[in-house]
């Protein structure tokens, strides 16, 4: 049997650095940016729209939901810091996978990046153009007719607004990262002030006796919001994409990762205990904008779930912006590896952007958003990010085997423990997703499988170079 493409950590770190002194990516990044950034790409839909899902599911025990999601996060966040340190490139889980697992493996992680980062982009404008209309209706009192703001299987034509989001995000990505940092990084500030806001509101009209009982619908109930919670962490580990414009990735990536991960944790619990300490679970379970619901309910008028309705659409457009400025540069990795078409790679000079592969996002997904409706789209990037999550943690065990030496500012505490304590969770949410999703999954596996070995494999930069150095096994 052929020895698997394995391309060491040094040789990905070296490519990103060729890269740099020509016409790469700049390094402009903060670590307060690749927190705001992180903060960007979590927080959003699932806070704000998916809430009520979750508390319908499991009543007061959402907050249990939301930890088990959470400790899922957590320990993939731990490999992610890790590699995120030793490996600071552009490409994430996949160039960690081709670091740890071998191409095969790398490439098929990145084509569940895909489903994490290019599904979701077109999910969450398809979430943000409802919340448009919500905001339109309760400042103007004015609604976009059905047939521009839905698509046609919901009785519309085009999803109008979503497009508008798409293309505004893949402008401003197209303009350069610094840019994009700064508006990031006011996005994330104004919607983490909303959140917070609204806890303060919230918790001035809490009642006990809106947590009993704590969880009507028992373990079935709290499992299937652990899945749909799980929706709303995803995108942490977009803060790995940016390793390569991060002034200092190796020390700022895993301290970025582990306090996003730790911030956006207490506030959702916050904000799930708020929302149901003030109106009670059945009530903040039937209402799609539970939190503007909750905050009209507790003052009184209706200003305030108007400035919670704009935070949404503030929260919402710059998760978009973040999940497609990380799909551009996952892509950039793969096509520099021969195994996308070179298209993907190429870095403008004037800009230091990836342009055209920018706009081929913006494209492709725009119209998934345009005439595609949101059902299953989430199922879908949930099982995606799982996977992809999966491999991570089983790339932290085997990297550590293939390259005891690899210098990690960041090690992942008590060996390989919390690796496989993550890759069992991830397994757990995967058949959280249900029956239909794993059909849907397995298709799209197979369908890269195909591409890979019809296209990837003959590409490939590595399978092209014999001399790539053998990697260092323990323990020979
Ligand atoms: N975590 C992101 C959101 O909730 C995808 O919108």
């Amino acid at each position: 049997m052929p020895a698997p493409r394995v391309k060491s950590s040094r040789l990905l770190i070296a490519e990103s650095g060729h890269d740099l002194e020509g016409h790469g990516l700049k390094r402009t990044m903060s670590l307060f940016h690749l927190i705001c950034f992180g903060i960007g790409a979590v927080v959003g839909t699932g806070i704000f729209v998916g809430l009520s899902d979750s508390i319908a599911e499991a009543g007061p025990a959402v907050v249990v939901s939301y930890v088990l999601a959470a400790i899922t996060c957590v320990f993939t966040a731990f490999s992610f810091a890790e590699l995120g340190g030793a490996i600071p490139v552009a490409g994430s889980s996949y160039s960690f996978a081709y670091a740890g697992l071998g191409e095969t493996w790398a490439f098929l992680v990145g084509w569940c990046l895909l489903l994490e980062y290019g599904i979701s982009i077109s999910a969450v404008a398809v979430g943000w153009s409802e919340y448009v209309n919500e905001l339109l209706d309760s400042v103007l009192g004015l609604q976009l007719p059905a047939a521009l703001s839905h698509g046609p299987t919901e009785g519309g034509l085009v999803n109008l607004p979503a497009v508008v989001l798409i293309g505004l995000a893949t402008m401003l990505l197209v303009r350069g990262v610094r840019e994009s940092a700064r508006a990031t990084a006011v996005m994330a500030v104004v919607k983490l002030v909303i959140l917070v806001v609204f806890c303060a509101v919230g918790f001035t009209a809490f009642q006990d006796g809106h947590l009993s009982p704590f969880a009507p619908e028992g373990v079935a109930g709290i499992g299937a919001a652990t899945s749909a919670a799980f929706f709303s962490y995803i995108g942490f580990d977009a803060i790995t994409t940016a390793g390569e414009e991060s002034r200092n990735p190796r020390r700022d990536v895993p301290i970025a990762i582990l306090v996003c991960i730790g911030l956006v944790t207490v506030l959702y619990c916050a904000v799930a205990l708020a929302a149901i300490g003030a109106i009670g679970s059945e009530e903040a379970g039937s209402r799609p904008a539970a939190l503007s619901h909750v905050v009209d309910t507790v003052t009184g008028s209706d200003v305030g779930g108007a400035v919670i309705a704009f935070g949404a659409v503030v929260a919402i457009a710059s998760v978009t912006l973040a999940v497609t400025y990380g799909q551009s540069r996952i892509l950039m990795s793969m096509s520099r590896d021969g195994l996308m078409p070179r298209v993907f790679e190429k870095v403008s000079p004037k800009t230091s952007t990836p342009v055209t592969g920018t706009v081929i996002i913006g494209v492709v997904f725009g119209l998934v958003a345009a005439f595609v409706p949101l059902d299953g789209l989430i199922d879908l990037s949930t099982i995606g990010t799982l996977a992809a999550m999966a491999a991570v943690n089983v790339a932290v065990i085997t990297l550590r085997r293939r390259e005891p030496e690899l210098e990690r500012p960041f090690r992942v505490p008590l060996g390989p423990v919390l690796p496989v304590l993550g890759v069992l969770f991830c397994l757990y949410l995967m058949y959280e997703t249900g029956r239909r999703t794993w059909v849907q999954f397995a298709v799209f596996l197979a369908a890269g499988l195909a591409l890979y070995l019809g296209y990837g494999r003959k590409h490939s930069v590595l399978g092209s170079r014999p001399t790539e150095e053998p990697p260092v096994l323990a323990g020979r």
